[in-house]
């Protein structure tokens, strides 16, 4: 019985993709003492796990080669097969969307045709991709149920949401609270259980059904986008006012109830709050419903870039440079600070569009020494190889304008505008210096 195997630990946990998401939760089983399998395309992922090399920079090297080489708890394959031997299957593949931000499963479809060719009674599969309400039941269990095997009689089925924020310090995958959704109420007991091997019982939070748990997810990162337009909506106008955005926000945050900081930027980046919302308003058109909020707060966020270029212009016209033929020092190509991941990176689009105006572009990113425009967002066709400068005081001279795209804790800022003409901070990187050469978003 799956419910004992969990209880004494003798479940073995097989994890569909082992990116961002799928390691650490590979390395919360295995720490827990389960025997834990990864499973992926990447030959280059899976030989790096077998020598106990770690690729993403929240889950250390050392943890990962005492899992897999001295505890032996963990372990990566590319043969799909041996996924039969497991009792419980995670699928933690990407979601990304197509260039009209329509939601492409080809991912999840791939996988849980890999999971339905392995599928046996008593299984359990959970689906922790971030995706629209409906996918589990929708997509998911067709492909599961092509078997023969009918869920809830034969497997166990549900979703997960994951919230791994990498780069957090102060929460990781044992102390964030999950929420879990089966298709029926042992589904979602299994699920919770099995998580309670390494989180809190407590923190493990039980709702009805895998679309509450879905819309779970999408409501969270809406949120945040909502807001981040809204700040973004409040920052443009007060640059109009002549007022300081971040000075209101520090003031407002002291209202100890009803209020909760956003800061403004240059856009959302990354492969949640950027992606997550046109999911939701995708499947939302299904009911003929239009999720005005996501589009609104979609329209302001996706224009910051825009509006960046245009201030960046009239700085350096006030300078009497024009942004054709500046030479531009773009510090950051990650989506945010302090990690190594680039997928729908704001700087990155905002180096794009700075070539785009005629600008000579160079980067320094100490977590990303080189990059290629791949994602066909960026609409840039046969990219280059863009390589990171280092950030000496000859390279922050020689720019006319050193844009701080991305907050890494590496910038040492005395260092940067002691040896910059003109700094332009979109993300408030620059907090507590004041320089005649620094201008903030
Ligand atoms: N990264 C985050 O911070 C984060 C946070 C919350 C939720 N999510 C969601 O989690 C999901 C996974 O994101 P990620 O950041 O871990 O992606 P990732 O790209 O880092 O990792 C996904 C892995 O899946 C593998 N893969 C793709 N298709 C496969 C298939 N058919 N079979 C086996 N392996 C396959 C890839 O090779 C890759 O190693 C997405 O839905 C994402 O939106 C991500």
């Amino acid at each position: 019985m799956l419910a004992e195997k969990i209880k004494d630990k003798s479940v073995r946990v097989g994890i569909i993709g082992i990116g961002y998401v799928g390691l650490p939760l590979a390395r919360s089983f295995a720490e827990a003492g389960v025997a834990t399998t990864g499973f992926d395309l990447s030959r280059g992922k899976v030989e790096s796990l077998n020598k106990g090399v770690s690729y993403i920079p929240d889950v250390p090297t050392g943890i990962v080669s005492e899992l897999v080489l001295r505890k032996k708890t963990l372990k990566a394959t590319t043969e799909f097969d041996g996924l039969r031997e497991m009792d419980v299957v995670f699928i933690c593949v990407p979601t990304p969307f197509d260039k009209h931000k329509a939601p492409d499963l080809e991912c999840v479809r791939s996988a849980a045709e890999s999971a339905a060719r392995t599928l046996h009674k008593d299984q359990l599969i959970v689906l922790q991709s971030t995706t629209y309400p409906g996918t589990t039941e929708e997509v998911v269990q067709p492909i599961l149920e092509k078997t023969g095997l009918k869920a809830g009689r034969d497997f166990y089925l549900a979703f997960s949401p994951e919230r791994i924020d990498p780069g957090n310090k102060k929460f990781d995958a044992h102390n964030t609270p999950k929420v879990v959704g089966g298709i029926d109420k042992t589904s979602t007991k299994l699920t919770a259980e099995l998580f309670r091997l390494f989180i809190d019982a407590d923190k493990v939070q039980e709702v009805s059904c895998p679309k509450t748990a879905e819309m779970c997810k999408i409501l969270e990162n809406t949120f945040r986008a909502v807001n981040i337009a809204l700040v973004n909506e409040m920052l443009m106008l007060s640059e109009r006012m002549g007022i300081d955005i971040w000075e209101v926000i520090e003031a407002a945050s002291t209202k100890p109830f009803g209020f909760m900081p956003f800061y403004p930027g240059p856009g959302v980046g990354g492969h949640c709050i950027a992606v997550d919302p046109f999911y939701l308003s995708w499947k939302a058109r299904e009911y003929d419903f239009f999720t005005r909020f996501i589009e609104l707060a979609a329209d302001t966020n996706m224009n910051m870039p825009y509006y960046v270029i245009d201030r960046l212009r009239r700085l350096l016209g006030s300078a009497g440079r024009n942004l054709r033929g500046a030479r531009v020092l773009v510090l950051g190509a990650a989506f945010k600070k302090d990690i190594d991941d680039c997928r729908n990176s704001v700087a990155l689009y905002l180096i794009k569009l700075l070539e785009d105006a005629g600008a000579e572009v160079i980067y320094n990113d100490p977590f990303v020494p080189k990059f290629k425009f791949e994602h066909e967002l960026y609409m840039k066709e046969n990219s280059r190889e863009y390589h990171s400068q280092e950030l000496t005081a000859e390279l922050l001279s020689g720019a006319d304008c050193v844009l701080a795209a991305v907050a890494h804790s590496v910038y040492d800022f005395d260092f940067i505008l002691k040896n910059s003409r003109l700094v332009f901070d979109l993300v408030n990187a620059a907090r507590g210096h004041k320089a005649a050469n620094l201008h903030k978003l």
